[in-house]
């Protein structure tokens, strides 16, 4: 099947990942790829910083965080929006190795070519999201909807993000294999 993505320099920051053929709403874009590594293991490293803002580390479960500084594709260059098209889900493996989860990018909406793919990487850090991190963390996807910052507002509900010194904490949707309902 030929390419629908391709990554190029984009507007918003450094790298993004564009459509060049259509795709469709609900359509699994591409799998973010990379090394599975344990938070301990991360947060001990120099992979992704609080203080840099930038991070190719994406939370995949309370064991594990993916490293798409190693072994990582196309998908470590998708950027954030605050209106995004796209959504990580979360492919939950049956068994109990949960280095076997993994996660995909879906389209929301249909994609044109030459649109930029981005997700919300619901980021939120263990700390206070002082004006300081807002700023180191600031979004510059252009939308009207922009709030400014990649963290998010720390819901109850979403506790869920990455904590700590290597701080990047897409957030996924939960979606069992092979299921369609999905779920946060
Ligand atoms: C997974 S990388 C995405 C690829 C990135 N553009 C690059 O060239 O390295 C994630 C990092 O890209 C930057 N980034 C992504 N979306 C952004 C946005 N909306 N505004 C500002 N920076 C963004 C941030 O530094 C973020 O930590
Ligand atoms: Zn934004």
């Amino acid at each position: 099947m030929p390419r629908k993505i391709v990554a190029r320099r984009s507007a918003i920051h450094g790298n993004g990942v564009f459509a060049v053929a259509p795709i469709a709403k609900g359509e699994r874009v591409v799998e973010y790829k990379g090394r599975r590594r344990t938070h301990e293991d991360v947060d001990a490293g120099e992979s992704g910083d609080i203080d840099s803002g930038h991070t190719f580390l994406f939370t995949l479960n309370d064991e594990y965080v993916i490293d798409a500084n190693f072994e990582g594709n196309t998908a470590r260059w998708i950027n954030h929006s605050c209106a995004p098209n796209c959504e990580a889900v979360l492919d939950e493996d049956d068994g109990d190795d949960r280095t076997r989860d993994r996660v995909f990018i879906e389209a929301i909406r249909d994609i044109k070519p030459g649109e930029e793919l981005s997700y919300n990487y619901g980021i939120t850090l263990a700390e206070k999201h002082t004006a300081e991190l807002k700023k180191i963390w600031e979004c510059r996807c252009g939308s009207r909807k922009c709030t400014g910052t990649m963290l998010q507002p720390k819901t109850p509900a979403k506790a869920k993000k990455k904590p700590a010194k290597a701080a990047k904490g897409k957030s996924a949707k939960k979606a069992k294999k092979a299921k369609v309902a999905k779920k946060r």
